[in-house]
């Protein structure tokens, strides 16, 4: 295949498999000889530490949630996205945008999907999304009970499933059932990126 920069994103709800199919995608890609960026959010600067470390903590304000995410992904598209895509490489996202428009908003009624996207307004659009789908039951069961984060809870998921869904309706993302065994649902994620890559 041949190299062009690329921006895909993996996004979907907590246990969805966003980070397994990320990177096993890089591995495939890199396998038919592309140049491959696989990078995530939060992301490794040390805004993205302290979210990892609020991901535990109930008690932080969802405004604040949605501001330091906006944070890390401003110093994550201009340190690291971006200049890799200027390089000519196919960028692979394990979560962006997406998650703090569906996220931030069902976390808070006084957070809109308008304000969300207007403090992230400087990071552009992916060229191509994929939202892995799974009933949070399913999700969850896989987890142990001691090493949840705060938005690993089942009714909470299920506003975010649902907000997911609807806007990949309203945008046209592409939706994978995460619920099959990786092998087919990976297959799935390599069909439409080999197609939208190669059209
Ligand atoms: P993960 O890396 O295990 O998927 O966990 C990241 C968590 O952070 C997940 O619960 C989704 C959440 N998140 C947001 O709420 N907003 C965001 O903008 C991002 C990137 C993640």
């Amino acid at each position: 295949m041949k190299n062009k920069s690329f921006f895909i994103v993996i996004d979907g709800i907590d246990g969805a498999g966003t980070t397994t199919h990320s990177s096993l995608l890089a591995g495939y890609l890199e396998g038919e000889g592309l140049s491959i960026h696989l990078t995530q959010e939060p992301s490794n600067s040390e805004i993205g530490v302290l979210l990892r470390k609020f991901l535990k903590d109930k008690k932080i304000p969802p405004c604040t949630d949605a501001l330091l995410f906006a944070a890390d992904r401003s110093l994550h598209y201009y340190n690291e996205i971006k200049s890799k895509l200027d390089e000519g490489f196919i960028i692979i996202s394990d979560r962006y945008i997406e998650s703090s428009i569906v996220y931030q908003s069902v976390q808070s009624d006084e957070i809109s999907i308008e304000w969300v996207k207007e403090i992230n307004k400087f990071a552009v659009e992916p060229d191509l999304t994929i939202i892995l789908d799974i009933n949070p039951k399913v999700s969850l069961a896989r987890k142990t009970q001691e090493n949840l984060e705060k938005f690993e809870d089942t009714t909470f998921l299920d506003k975010v499933r649902e907000l997911y869904l609807k806007r990949a309706e309203q945008k046209g993302y592409y939706v994978v059932n995460s619920d099959e065994i990786i092998e087919i649902v990976q297959e799935k994620i390599q069909k439409i990126v080999t197609d939208k890559i190669l059209e």
